[in-house]
Formats: C-alpha cells, sequence, structure tokens
C-alpha cells in the first residue's frame, strides 16, 4: 500500500477534488449526508376549542391548533411523507400541580386520540413536562426549596401513563429530573405499557432558544429559571454521563437539545452510544432563520436544508423541527423559488 501522504500522486496537481464537485449528477452520487422525509418529527401545540388555528407571533408559519385543525395539519403532514409528531399542550386551567398534564380527558390525551383515530400509522411522541400545565410555570412541583424532585417523578409517571392509555408510542420526559426515566419505565411496565418507547430529553441545556416556545406554549416560569435542573450548556461530559444515566434507566432514544449551538455533543453522544439520537432544533433556532429569511437577508429554504444537513452530519437519526412542512416540500420539489 502507498501512504496517502507522501505518495506524489496524493497531491496538487495530479489530485483534484473539484473533479467531483463539477456536474450535478456527480455532486450527488458522492453527497455524504442527505436528508430523508422518515428523518423528521413534527412538534405541533394543541390548544382546547373547535376551529382554532391561532399563529405563534416569534414562530411565523408556526399555529396553536384545536383538535379539528389538527388533523387536517396531520393530514397535509402525512402527504408530504412525514411520519412522526411531538404533541405540546395548552391547558384550559393550570394550577399548582398541573393537574391538567395527567388528566383522562386532557388536552393533549384528547389530541393523542384523534390522532390515533384518524390515522393508526402516525408515529404519536408527547411532552411529558409540567410546565405548560403549572400555574408557576415550572417544570415540577415546588416545595421551599425549589422544584422537588422525586415528588415532581410521581406527577410525570401519571402524565406518562395516561398518554399510555392514549395510544402515544413514545413518550419524552422533557423536565430534567433525576430519576425521570426509570420512573416512567417502571410505572408503564408495571400498567402493561411495556411496547410505549422513551424519548429522554437525556442533553438538555439551560438555553435562550426557547424563548419562542415559551410563548407558543405560555410556559415561562413566573419567578426564577430553569438553571436548578437544566443541564449548563458548557458541560459535554456532563451531558454524557446525563446520557449513560438515562440509557441505565431504559431510555430507547436521546434527545440532544438545541440543536445548532450543540453539535459537538450531537456527535460525541453519536460515537459514544448505540441509541438511535435524536436533536432538536428549537423555536430560537427556527425564528433565527425565518426571522433572516423574511427580511431577505439569506435565502430561508437553502438555509434550512444546510442546518438540517449539519444536524445529520453530525449524528442526528431523527431531528425534530418546526421546518419539517417546509422540508419535507423542498425534499419533493427542490430549492428554486
Ligand atoms: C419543556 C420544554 C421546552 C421545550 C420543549 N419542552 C421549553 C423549556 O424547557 O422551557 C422547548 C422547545 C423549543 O424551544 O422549541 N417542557
Amino acid at each position: 500500500m502507498v501512504p496517502m501522504t507522501s505518495s506524489s500522486n496524493a497531491n496538487f496537481p495530479y489530485m483534484r477534488l473539484r473533479r467531483f464537485r463539477k456536474s450535478a449528477g456527480l455532486r450527488d452520487i458522492f453527497s455524504e449526508t442527505r436528508l430523508h422525509v422518515s428523518d423528521l418529527v413534527m412538534p405541533f401545540f394543541v390548544t382546547h376549542g373547535q376551529g382554532i388555528r391561532q399563529p405563534i407571533v416569534p414562530m411565523p408559519g408556526q399555529f396553536q391548533f384545536s383538535i379539528d385543525q389538527l388533523l387536517q395539519e396531520v393530514t397535509e403532514i402525512t402527504a408530504l411523507g412525514i411520519r412522526a409528531v411531538l404533541l405540546f399542550g395548552l391547558p384550559q386551567v393550570k394550577d399548582q400541580q398541573g393537574s391538567e398534564a395527567f388528566s383522562s380527558d386532557g388536552i393533549i390525551q384528547q389530541a393523542i386520540s384523534a390522532i390515533k383515530s384518524h390515522d393508526p400509522e402516525i408515529v404519536v411522541m408527547t411532552d411529558v413536562c409540567l410546565c405548560e400545565y403549572t400555574d408557576h410555570g415550572h417544570c415540577g412541583v415546588l416545595n421551599d426549596a425549589g422544584v422537588d424532585n422525586d415528588a415532581t417523578l410521581d406527577l410525570l409517571g401519571e402524565i406518562a401513563i395516561s398518554h399510555a392509555t392514549a395510544g402515544a408510542d413514545i413518550v419524552a420526559p422533557s423536565a430534567m429530573m433525576d430519576g425521570q426515566v426509570g420512573t416512567i419505565r417502571k410505572v408503564l411496565d408495571d400498567a402493561g405499557y411495556n411496547q410505549v418507547g422513551i424519548m429522554a430529553y437525556a442533553a438538555k441545556a439551560y438555553s435562550s432558544f426557547y424563548g419562542p416556545f415559551r410563548e407558543a406554549a405560555g410556559s415561562s416560569p413566573k419567578q426564577g429559571d430553569r438553571q436548578a435542573y437544566q443541564m449548563n450548556g458548557g458541560n459535554i461530559r456532563e451531558s454524557m454521563r446525563e446520557i449513560e444515566l438515562d440509557v441505565a434507566e431504559g431510555a430507547d432514544l436521546i434527545l440532544i437539545k438545541p440543536a445548532l449551538a450543540y453539535l459537538d455533543v450531537i456527535s460525541k453522544a453519536k460515537n459514544s452510544f448505540t441509541l438511535p439520537i435524536a436533536s432538536y432544533n428549537v423555536s430560537g433556532e427556527y425564528a433565527m432563520l425565518k426571522a433572516a429569511g423574511a427580511n431577505g437577508w439569506i435565502n430561508e429554504k437553502s438555509a434550512i436544508v444546510e442546518t438540517m444537513t449539519s444536524l445529520k452530519r453530525a449524528g442526528s437519526d431523527l431531528i425534530i423541527t418546526y421546518f419539517a412542512k417546509d422540508l419535507a416540500r423542498v425534499l419533493k420539489e427542490g430549492i428554486d423559488e
């Protein structure tokens, strides 16, 4: 074997990498990273009522949907080839415990069964957290010291059971409580739901990129912030520990969130674990591209493709993104405007 670096043929002017860039066909066959519509998960915000399609101001093109409207939307995304959704709910009433989160006729429980009766083939993932449902806006219940980890676990377990009962395929605990994956796995199994999967928000950073979501879901903490439970974004070794623990507790799928500012975390997770890896291109990442696109400062469609390609290249098996529909269209029709 000729060592690559010392071979005279391996260098310019003999070797020219532009050879494979000169036509669309060449570029295409040597493309290392390919996006596919089945990589995408579309998040939805579901609200009570009828005929509601309430625009979410900081997330142009996204809406809070009542269930009837949501079903129309689901029909549209499935026609585009998208196979999976992730549901977030807006409750009628908020209280200290976030009771609607685990009520059998809560908004999400209704949405899950409506979607499943509409089309049983759609993969339904659900957010398991309290922040949209509590009057104080934290992801767990409070005691004098702040968010009470272990008391919150019981409620997260109840939420997971209620989603499984309504027909969810995968529950996604996002509260960042210690032990949430293990607790949920146990209560699901004890209740006979051993086929329901868990997507663990393993490495979820404390992030300014969740801002638009909190407006969409009405889930900002009234007092304080989430730094006592969400991770310090600079800690990649701690991210790996979060993942290790979630794997040990029974996670089926690992989620890294946010995505763009955490590409190294995605890549390290992919190289260190054998579970599927999902990344969440969050609301603030969506808002940035939308704002720049709307101003004509970037070509929005190609920026979407480039962004999603980076998430895939870093190691994401699944990409949760509000751009799912736009991207599915681009993948079908190409970019030309
Ligand atoms: C919390 C939750 C959040 C998001 C998903 N689940 C917000 C938060 O932690 O404050 C953010 C998603 C996004 O920004 O798109 N349950």
